[in-house]
């Protein structure tokens, strides 16, 4: 499905009926099939949207820095659009830091949080400055050196076989230009969110790949030690692709866990 939003068009999936609904946020430079297994398994029991960021995927661009602020506010477009909420929002590494924003601006629109191979501090200079050369890159060579970069290290070693890199090149390949220079400027612009973490109200829950190279596992346990109440798991044998690599084990976490959401209650 697709609609505009900002004057952008949006690609998202919706499908299934429940309670709470659930909201999953892919991370960079994927896109919404990084949840294929979880839209799957929950679509029975709950409303399941998995919209593509603007820029990514399937959605259009934007020029300039896309920040993190501007991509929660897209989603909380959509869901008044949809007139869905208060979700649980499932936010993976970018996703994680569009969570963090959308529960700054948007608060009263979640029962619940969840926090995926991600973190809450902003990137030190060297990550920004390198974020900002890879957007010139991109702009002149297009995006096919992040996706080559990019796509083995999602994966813990042990999952790394060819047709499963392959899996993960294809949830990159249709994002573009201007939508993958826009998400690496407003990452490397984005602000700590550490100082908002005691504030959040909703019960979280923090999942990390245990051979999480790209965000390791520390990040999550500052994460879980930062949020009042936060529930950590972590998942054996999977790197930072962790619902889809692991996604019986991920999925049996996120349900369990999903018995302590009051579907009415919001932060
Ligand atoms: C992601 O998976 O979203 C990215 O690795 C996040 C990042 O580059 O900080």
């Amino acid at each position: 499905m697709q609609t505009s939003i900002d004057g952008i068009r949006i690609a998202y999936t919706d499908e299934g009926q429940g309670l709470p609904p659930l909201l999953f946020v892919h991370g960079f430079p994927l896109s919404r099939g990084a949840w294929q297994n979880q839209v799957m398994a929950f679509a029975p029991t709950h409303r399941v949207l998995a919209p593509d960021l603007r820029g990514l995927g399937d959605s259009g661009a934007s020029a300039g820095p896309t920040s993190m602020a501007r991509f929660a506010e897209d989603l909380a477009a959509l869901l008044r659009e949809l007139r869905v909420g208060p979700v649980v929002l499932v936010g993976h590494s970018m996703g994680g830091y569009v969570a963090l924003a959308f529960q700054e601006g948007f608060s009263e629109r979640l029962c619940g949080l969840v926090l995926v191979g991600t973190r809450a501090g902003a990137d030190n200079p060297e990550t920004a400055a390198k974020r900002r050369a890879s957007a010139e890159k991109v702009g002149a060579e297009g995006i096919g050196f992040i996706v080559a970069d990019m796509a083995p290290k999602m994966l813990a070693a042990d999952n790394l076989d060819e047709n499963s890199a392959q899996q993960v090149r294809a949830l990159m390949a249709p994002s573009s230009v201007q939508g993958v220079a826009s998400a690496l400027l407003g990452m490397a612009d984005r602000p700590d969110a550490t100082p908002g973490l005691g504030q959040i109200r909703v019960p979280t829950l923090v999942i990390t790949g245990a051979q999480d190279t790209v965000i390791p596992p520390n990040e999550s346990e500052l994460l879980a030690q930062a949020i009042p109440g936060a529930q950590l798991e972590l998942i054996p044998h999977a790197g930072h692709l962790v619902a889809f690599e692991q996604p019986a084990a991920f999925n049996r976490c996120l349900a369990a866990w999903l018995t302590r959401v009051d579907p009415g209650r919001n932060g």
